[in-house]
């Protein structure tokens, strides 16, 4: 990104602030889109209530060498995000490695001793996941490197958790206190919230949106002027490929679930991946959210009109292509059936359609428990409690420009491949449970978005629906994604570090219930392609659980090719011979049996494949399951070994930092 004119100025922050008469800057480090809408809410709300001038900046656009030089009457804000274990998101790698470097050092050379950044006044939000054991360790660590460094925090250090889904509400409570204490240390005069767009949001009434330069869903310039042929590579997260499905089957055999396996064809698009990686599935919103969404914003009747989205605020970014459709953005840019924020209601409650509504979105913003009784627990989506509020009343003052600002972009799933590599590296396949909940007392069922997109591809290319019945535009813009000659989704790869051993030979053990099977999946078809080939291969343990042998024990008729003496614990590991799975069925009998139970039968097996340098894989389930199985293991090393419990927790840590104990978990 170079602006060229601006010339050694681009990368300065400092510059960019005065240039465009800013005082606040909110820098944001992130991968999947959430620490960005953070920082903009941050940038937002110090604007609107304090009428200081902001703006939000990746990291990855600037230098920091001149972070010494920074003016004292400015204020920088950090909303870094934090992923896999303890690593820095993409675009925050080159400023994590700067600010964090033994040795680093600024323009006027001082010394970290001399206190180099102590004009500088900061604000930080971290934002992780405790499931894993390195907790925010990006903003940690740069808080730490800050406060050596002389810099004066406003506020207190705070930080969000993912993994217990209290991100939004230690967001809120962490704003609230820094923002106090912001206006005491800078004597801020706070004058009434009011809405100060960003955004401006054009019809442009000449343009009909089956013009050529009308953006319908096309993610990029790229696939916009590839019209219906090939878009041109290279494939990247902001490049998609449109993928082929050359494969898509039911896995389950039930009435009420349902759980698709995908397979999509990548050769010729230069897309690499290896076995336990990631597939990047580019989703959209069903027709039903969407009409909804329009619906209660009064757009039902403008929606394929044409319109322009510019920026007024030239630091500010349109995150989308324009010239696109009301239609385009709810479907294919906005995450509108996400979880509400709180923070949402309490500003929109300005546009509300009567003063009763009003004062119910204000009484519900500003009332935690009474949001979470009665929005969160009831997961309705913005238009569904929307609508409640006002009883179905049009909240159509409600600028479209607002909602653009204040909802998340939608971003791309991720999915473990459940393919090989080495079986055949122009194959990636996915295992997607299709997910529903209904929330008990409610009459709602709220639809996973991409795996009921993944359900609706699955029937329309085994033709048991025609385009037409589909529940989501999976035709795609332009009728582009299903054509007569092949039905495609648009997808990117994302590597891991989720991968077997480097030596065939290792022993490995997969713990993987539901579809954490996927890369294992993966795993047990590479094995099989080395011993294939004459390459030995170790013995490979699987724990896999599902509820009954009947519903919902997927792949297991693909095990049997491998698991001739399941018991086989000497060998020789061969083709035919090298797999032994063990399934907990936790619906068979009266007490429920997780894999974290047989694995707690099999100790002494457990061990001794450990003691011979065993790998260890946990997929699935972060929250309970990880936790459980890493807390087995733990015992089984502490009881096998007569060590202290403390000493086998210690254990598995150090295999987890060894990555000979690897998650991957969601
Ligand atoms: P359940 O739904 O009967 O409780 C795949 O989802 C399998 O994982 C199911 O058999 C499910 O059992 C099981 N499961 C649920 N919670 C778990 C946990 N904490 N640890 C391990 N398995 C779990």
């Amino acid at each position: 990104s170079s602006a060229g004119d601006e010339g050694d100025n681009d990368r300065s922050i400092i510059y960019k602030l005065e240039k465009n008469d800013k005082s606040v800057v909110i820098f944001y480090g992130s991968q999947t889109g959430t620490a960005e809408d953070y920082a903009s809410r941050l940038a937002k709300e110090a604007s609107s209530r304090f009428g200081l001038k902001t703006m939000t900046a990746d990291v990855e656009d600037y230098d920091f060498e001149n972070l010494d030089q920074f003016p004292e009457d400015k204020v920088i804000g950090f909303v870094m995000a934090s992923y896999g274990e303890g690593e820095p998101t993409d675009n925050a790698v080159a400023f994590y490695e700067f600010i964090t470097s033994e040795d680093v050092s600024f323009s006027n050379g001082e010394s970290v001793d001399e206190k180099p950044l102590r004009n500088l006044n900061y604000v930080i939000f971290g934002l992780g996941n405790n499931t894993y054991e390195h907790f925010n360790a990006v903003s940690r660590n740069l808080e730490k490197v800050l406060q050596k460094l002389g810099a004066n925090r406003i506020g207190r250090y705070g930080e969000g958790d993912d993994g217990n889904g209290t991100m939004e509400e230690d967001y809120l409570e962490w704003k609230d206190d820094i923002f106090a204490d912001w206006k005491q240390a800078k004597g801020l005069d706070e004058q009434d919230a009011v809405y100060e767009p960003v955004l401006k949001v054009t019809p442009l009434i000449d343009e009909v949106a089956e013009s050529d330069s009308v953006f319908v869903g096309e993610v990029n310039k790229n696939h916009l002027s590839a019209g219906n042929g090939p878009a041109k590579g290279p494939f990247t997260a902001s490049n998609p490929y449109l993928a082929k499905v050359v494969k898509s089957t039911e896995l389950f055999n039930s009435d009420s679930r349902n759980c698709i396996h995908l397979e999509l064809d990548i050769s010729g698009s230069g897309l690499r991946y290896t076995t336990g990686d990631h597939l990047a599935f580019w989703s959209q919103n069903s027709n039903e959210e969407v009409e909804r969404f329009l619906s209660i914003f009064g757009l039902t009747e403008s929606a394929n009109e044409v319109i322009d989205v510019k920026a007024i605020d030239p630091t500010a970014k349109v995150r989308f292509p324009v010239p696109t459709t009301y239609d385009t953005v709810v479907r294919y840019y906005l995450e509108i059936n996400g979880p509400v924020s709180r923070q949402l209601l309490s500003s929109i409650a300005a546009f509300a359609p009567n003063e009763t509504a009003k004062e119910d979105a204000l009484k519900l913003g500003s009332n935690k428990e009474l949001f979470h009784s009665s929005v969160t627990q009831h997961y309705l989506n913005t238009a569904r409690l929307l609508a409640q509020i006002s009883r179905g009343a049009v909240w159509d003052k409600v600028p479209f420009a607002f909602l653009i600002e204040s909802l998340q972009h939608l971003q791309p799933r991720y999915y473990s491949i459940s393919s090989s590599s080495l079986v055949n590296k122009d194959l990636i396949s996915i295992t997607a449970a299709v997910e529903s909940i209904q929330p008990e007392g409610s009459d709602h069922v709220l639809k996973g978005v991409a795996t009921n997109y993944i359900f609706d591809l699955k029937k329309s290319f085994n033709k048991e629906i025609s385009t037409k019945d589909a529940k989501y535009n999976i035709a795609g813009p332009r009728g582009k994604y299903i054509t007569e000659t092949a039905t495609t989704v648009p997808i990117h790869v994302r590597h891991s570090n989720f991968k077997l051993p480097s030596s065939p030979q290792k022993p490995i053990i997969m713990i993987g219930p539901g579809t954490g099977v996927a890369p294992f999946r993966g795993f047990i078809h590479e094995r099989a392609a080395q011993a294939a080939k004459g390459t030995p291969v170790g013995k490979s343990l699987l724990f896999f659980g599902c509820r009954n042998r009947t519903e919902d024990n997927i792949y297991a008729d693909e095990w049997v090719k491998y698991t001739h003496e399941p018991e086989n614990k000497n060998g020789p590991f061969n083709e035919t011979n090298f797999l032994q799975v063990e399934t907990a069925f936790s619906r068979e009998s009266a007490q429920k049996v997780y894999v974290q139970h047989l694995l707690e039968q099999k100790a002494a097996y457990i061990d001794e494949l450990l003691k011979q340098g065993a790998f260890v894989y946990v997929c699935g389930d972060a929250q309970r399951m990880a936790r459980d199985v890493q807390s087995a293991l733990a015992r089984i090393i502490s009881s096998q070994r007569n060590i202290s419990l403390e000493k086998g927790e210690e254990t598995v840590k150090a295999m987890k930092a060894q990555n000979i104990y690897q998650e991957d978990v969601w």
